[in-house]
């Protein structure tokens, strides 16, 4: 692991997206007998979310297959602040450690994800008491999590989502870190980062960042931390994308480019696609936000249509050729989850619903869209 965190240190510093070696050709036909990872390692890393029940359970077939086909990993909530420190300062470390034992094993590239968040962030956190906490015990805490988390998991984590989801299209999000810090929390946290590992990749984690407002923003932040000498190195760009919705390819572009262009690398972070019908207006990937379920908004209880199926293809295939179109830009791209029944998607923003918005179907098969992915490459 120590291998693969070098190498990609080494690689990103160097400016280098892909994997230096040569992509073999594998027809959707051939048996799988290495996984698309392999496929794409000439453009850069692809990976996945590892959920907290994958990891408690220790489901070896499912890790197994995640070990086959992809060369990253991110723990889908094992590494949020809820998890690793549930009160004041008792560390929670078994299945962030599992996590991270699992790429070591397997020489994965492994995120950590995330430090500074909105969300899954326990109530103490913000509290003195009954009081709000002040400002100065706060930036306490954040230095003393983000130090001790890094500090245990340096040796194998490369990259870290230092701060999560702190902007709204043009501006700050009134989170409790804003209203009790301000917005110097950003750079401050990069900070404490950086100052805990001087090589880490250090990149701020966003969904939307397809919109010219929110873009603007976070590269302006960017350079307001470069400017007092705090290096942000990259973007993440969840994609949490639907069918019909959006957001188009060009918009996706515009923003790999401008982010690019701003110096940043681009991480394409949580890459899923909504397969079904939207009950709203709302495009965002806020957790804190939920609708009633309807039988209307779950069409596919049983079976994913066949025309619904291809349609998905057609949705990677097009987005994974914009991706290779700038594989100089982007570092990795990972998925938001590997099977359908794991999705978070099942049940945000309605709960219960059957959705299938990955690569892998329900008995853990290759679906029409993974075969459209890699597709993209042997011809
Ligand atoms: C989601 C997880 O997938 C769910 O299991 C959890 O209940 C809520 O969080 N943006 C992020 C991720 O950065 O951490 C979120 O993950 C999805 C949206």
């Amino acid at each position: 692991m120590r291998q693969t965190r070098r190498k990609f240190l080494v690689q990103s510093a160097l400016g280098i997206g892909a994997m230096p070696f040569l992509a073999a050709k594998i027809r959707a036909s051939a048996v799988i007998s290495s996984g698309l990872a392999e496929v794409f390692k000439d453009d850069f890393h692809l990976g996945t979310a590892i959920s907290d029940a994958t990891l408690k359970s220790d489901d070896s077939t499912l890790l197994n297959l995640i070990a086959r086909e992809f060369n990253t990993i991110t723990a889908e909530n094992a590494m949020k602040w809820e998890g690793l420190q549930p009160s004041v300062n008792q560390f929670s470390w078994k299945l962030a450690d599992d996590f991270v034992n699992f790429g070591r094993k397997n020489n994965m590239l492994t995120v950590g994800h995330t430090l500074v968040w909105h969300s899954q962030t326990p109530d103490y956190v913000f509290k003195n008491k009954a009081s709000p906490a002040s400002r100065e015990i706060l930036l306490k805490r954040m230095q003393h999590h983000i130090g001790t988390v890094i500090d245990r998991y340096k040796d194998s984590v490369a990259v870290w989502d230092v701060v999560n989801e702190a902007i709204e299209q043009g501006k700050w999000r009134r989170s409790e870190w804003l209203k009790i810090i301000g917005e110097e929390y950003f750079g401050k946290a990069f900070a404490f980062a950086r100052d805990a590992d001087p090589t880490a990749h250090l990149i701020y984690n966003d969904y939307n960042m397809h919109n010219p407002d929110k873009q603007n923003f976070v590269i302006s932040q960017v350079n307001k931390c470069k400017k007092m000498g705090i290096t942000v190195d990259g973007v993440g760009m969840e994609c949490h994308a639907t069918l019909d919705e959006g957001p188009p390819v060009n918009e996706i572009e515009t923003a790999i480019v401008n982010f690019a262009r701003a110096g940043l690398k681009v991480h394409i972070s949580e890459l899923d696609v909504d397969v079904l019908p939207s009950a709203w207006d709302y495009q965002g990937a806020e957790i804190d936000v939920n609708y009633d379920y309807s039988e209307k908004i779950n069409p596919f209880k049983n079976a994913l249509p066949r025309i619904v199926s291809a349609k998905l293809a057609e949705r990677y295939r097009e987005l994974f050729e914009l991706f290779v179109k700038h594989r100089d830009k982007i570092t990795r791209v990972s998925f938001w989850g590997t099977t359908d029944d794991e999705s978070w998607k099942n049940d945000w923003p309605v709960e219960g619903r059957t959705n299938y918005p990955l690569l892998f179907d329900r008995s853990r098969s290759p679906k029409d869209a993974y075969f459209a992915v890699r597709n993209l490459k042997s011809q």
